[in-house]
């Protein structure tokens, strides 16, 4: 069913049964759109968007099963059932005894580091997603990322680039000693890296390193299933293992998890926090119930958790995550045939661009990776997102090493159809790349900047190159 180099259109394992219909602005409407936005697509408005591929979270559509769940909604306050099937179906796919519902990842985050993290502490990653590098620098941490070096090329084919430096790793650890270290994080895939995939070899060494002093292991399992799938196809031996036994031998090697499921629990809104330890359990209820809600809602509807509770299965789904992957790779293919460079290998959730090959003709002071996402929206209205010095800040120096425009796909939402007009818009933008221009800040904010940022043209035209 899935074409291995992406060139046919993937078969949907589903059929429509609501449709939503999609706007279509003019040329002349997307100019007036950028303008009043300042050039940041995160200020457009939905409705001037014809394909909204700015991220996969909460994005995507849920299943018949899914809104049929959301009637069996017990709103109590306390102890609704909805918690209940909740709670069995993470700790079933998990086994971590202690789950904690959020509103959505980085509360879960904000609860995790509020209870673990104090002023000066050091917190490993791979790579930190925005939300979970602010966390720790909210709590007086300090983010340090640690995954390997192939990770940070765009065109190592390495198949598990979200791989952590062990070496690195152990150096951070030996360095600051468990009393600065609360806690490693493995981000499963790395988003920030390309929707890289951790091997589950990888994490084996970085439990047994952890372990060894006392330092527990969390995993940020925002797409732990797509990561499952990719360990699944490219790991040796785990061909015939099932996504969910994949999955639980990741969590088996962890202390506890920060999990948004607007990813892999494939509802709109939704997280949790997880951990074996009883006693940060009883912390993490505590700033739980001060900053989410009580215990069995946490800051949403008790709907809400019986869709979640649903979504997180499906996401298992193999000819549903077949599907998936291959709708990402189907579009990487046709981009591919355009000649846009593209960072590889194909993650789990999105297509990245290369930047630096992209527009080479711009310096990083001209934001290229602004620039290519607003000339993106100009020529087919499709909303795309810098991942690169603009989301990270140019304080952190290993950062600005991934200049890349990320093309999320959302979960079970547009047709090959679409995703063949994305990958031809871009591929036009990329025949006229040498006209495109820098963009220059206008409003530069000194926390998650690119939410919120404002910009214009560059004043001076591009240098023309080659
Ligand atoms: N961790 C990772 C790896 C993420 O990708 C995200 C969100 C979060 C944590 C925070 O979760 O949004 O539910 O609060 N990523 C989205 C994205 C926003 O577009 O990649 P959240």
């Amino acid at each position: 069913m899935t074409s291995p180099d992406g060139a046919a259109p993937p078969f949907e394992p589903y059929r429509t049964k609501v449709v939503e219909r999609i706007p279509n602005p003019s040329p002349a409407d997307r100019e007036v759109a950028l303008e009043r936005a300042h050039y940041n697509l995160f200020q457009v408005r939905s409705d001037e968007i014809r394909i909204d591929l700015l991220t996969d979270s909460g994005t995507g559509a849920m299943s018949d099963r899914q809104w049929a769940a959301l009637m069996l909604g017990d709103e109590s306050y306390a102890g609704s059932r909805n918690f209940a099937h909740f709670e069995s179906v993470v700790r079933e796919l998990t086994g971590f005894p202690h789950i904690l519902p959020t509103h959505q990842g980085r509360a879960a985050e904000n609860l995790l580091f509020s209870t673990l993290c104090r002023p000066g502490c050091v917190v490993p990653n791979n790579m930190h997603f925005d939300t979970t590098q602010a966390h720790v620098l909210h709590n007086g941490g300090r983010p340090v990322n640690v995954a390997i070096a192939e990770a940070y090329d765009p065109e190592s084919e390495m198949p598990f680039k979200g791989n952590v430096d062990l070496p690195a790793l152990k150096g951070v650890l030996d360095r600051e000693g468990a009393d600065h270290v609360p806690l490693v994080m493995v981000t499963i895939t790395n988003n920030t890296g390309g929707g890289q995939p951790v091997s589950l070899a990888n994490l084996q060494e970085v439990s047994q390193l952890a372990r060894a002093r006392g330092i527990p292991l969390y995993l940020d399992m925002c797409r732990w299933a797509e990561n499952a799938y990719l360990v699944r196809e490219r790991e040796p031996g785990m061909e015939t293992r099932t996504i969910r036994e994949i999955g639980r031998a990741f969590f088996d090697l962890a202390d506890g998890a920060t999990m948004s499921a607007k990813k892999d629990g494939l509802v709109n809104i939704g997280g949790f926090v997880a951990t074996r330890d009883p006693d940060v359990a009883t912390r993490l209820n505590e700033a739980q119930i001060l900053f989410e809600g009580f215990t069995t809602y946490g800051g949403l509807a008790r709907r809400d958790l019986e869709a979640m509770a649903v979504g997180l299965q499906e996401a298992t789904e193999l000819d549903y995550l077949e599907h998936r992957i291959a709708q990402v790779r189907y579009l990487a293919a046709r981009l591919a045939a355009h000649g846009v460079p593209l960072l590889r290998p194909i993650g789990g959730h999105a297509v990245y661009l290369d930047v630096r090959r992209f527009l080479p003709h711009l310096s990083l002071d001209d934001l290229p990776g602004q620039a290519l996402v607003v000339e993106i929206y100009r020529e087919g209205a499709i909303r795309s997102v810098e991942v690169g010095s603009l989301m990270f800040g140019t304080s952190e120096g290993e950062q600005r090493s991934l200049e890349l425009v990320r093309l999320a796909v959302p979960r079970r939402v547009y047709s090959a159809a679409q995703l063949a007009y994305v990958a031809d818009a871009v591929g036009r933008v990329y025949a006229r790349r040498r006209a495109v221009g820098g963009m220059r800040y206008i409003h530069r904010p000194e926390r998650l900047p690119h939410f919120t940022a404002r910009f214009a043209p560059a004043l001076a035209p591009p240098a023309r190159v080659g």
